[in-house]
């Protein structure tokens, strides 16, 4: 763990307007994922899933990039835009699945199955992306598997459940690292179907992070930006959304008609549900590191270069602009991690 914020008394300030003004001052884009705190995304100049994230990170003109997101994210920004500043309001914004693959493990893994091309969902750390062939976000996993000959065989990490998931789909055999995510793999199957008796035909939307007992009640699976977007357009008037439940602010601003319900826990409510690393990002902190310029993100260089390698592709396989012939495993030798 990194040492706490220090503790300063901001009770006198006017945090949005300070927020704005250090904006212009350093020439800074705030970006967030759609997890945080409403009052995080509607100062934000973009809120977006994964890859939209890592895509405005890439393009920004901006000298600054603060990242309301958690640190792999943040990290992300930085090995796409190595010249731009990029602090994270706490550097404690951590995340399970990156927690459950630790680089050596990793390796050795990969070293096991030298004939297996690695593709690595974007939630771990810089490390195990250079240690990877390709990065893949929940909404670009699909595309990109598909574009994989039939005979490579493949490792999905770090998680077991949307490698799972893809897996089905395709009905194509994968190895799973065995990572979970802790928001999604709380959500409880008895309180679901109490919850869809209590609303019957209300259809769900499931994040691929959920696991199959859950996945399978769904009747739409996608990333956050895509369950954002089944749920404006479905003609139901009530939806149940089996994600973090911080994403119903987007949902309550775009189609205030409709109701939105949180997929509940085993306690049968959804408080487990909210991801404890994003919440640590507050307002005071996004104050504090506009202000400060630190936490900053901090990069190897060799580390982000073999990184860099993976997370393009992602970006061009996305895109449909890598032909398969360009699909290979990596050669451990020359990465860092
Ligand atoms: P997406 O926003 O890419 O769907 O990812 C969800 C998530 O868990 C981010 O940590
Ligand atoms: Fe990681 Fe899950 Fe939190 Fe996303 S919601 S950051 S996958 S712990």
């Amino acid at each position: 763990m990194n040492a706490p914020a220090k503790r300063e008394d901001l009770s006198g300030i006017d945090l949005l307007a300070e927020i704005e003004r250090l904006k212009q001052e350093r020439n800074a884009i705030i970006l967030a994922h759609y997890y945080q705190k409403p009052q995080i995304q509607d100062l934000a100049d973009f809120v977006g899933d994964s890859l939209e994230l890592s895509r405005k990170a890439a393009e920004t003109d901006a000298e600054v990039i603060a990242f309301c997101g958690v640190k792999f994210m943040a990290e992300t920004a930085k090995i796409l835009s190595p010249e731009k500043t990029v602090v994270l309001p706490d550097l404690n914004a951590g995340c399970s699945l990156e927690d459950s693959c630790p680089p050596n493990k990793f390796r050795a893994f990969r070293e096991k199955h030298p004939d297996h091309i690695a593709l690595t969902y974007i939630n771990c750390s810089a490390e195990v992306k250079a240690l990877s062939d390709i990065i893949v976000t929940s909404s670009s996993a699909e595309a990109i598997i598909a574009q994989i000959p039939e005979d490579q065989k493949i490792i999905f990490g770090p998680d077991r459940h949307l490698g799972g998931y893809m897996s089905r789909k395709f009905g194509r055999e994968m190895l799973l690292w065995p990572g979970v995510c802790i928001v999604h793999e709380a959500f409880s199957e008895t309180e679901l179907l109490k919850l869809k008796a209590e609303h019957p035909g209300a259809p769900v939307a499931a994040h691929p992070e959920c696991p199959p007992h859950i996945i399978d009640h769904a009747d739409h699976v996608g990333s956050t930006s895509s369950i954002l977007k089944f749920s404006k357009e479905t003609e139901a008037d009530t939806v149940i959304i089996a994600t973090e439940p911080h994403i119903i602010h987007q949902m309550e601003k775009a189609v205030p008609e409709k109701n939105f319900i949180g997929a509940p826990g085993a306690d049968g409510n959804c408080a487990c549900n909210i991801c404890p690393y994003m919440a640590l990002n507050t307002l005071e902190k996004l104050y504090l590191c506009l202000r400060d310029l630190e936490p900053q993100i901090e990069l190897d260089e060799e580390v982000r270069l073999g990184a860099k390698k993976s997370l393009d592709r992602m970006l061009e396989m996305s895109a449909g602009k890598v032909g398969q012939g360009d699909l290979g495993p990596k050669d451990l030798a020359h990465e860092g991690g």
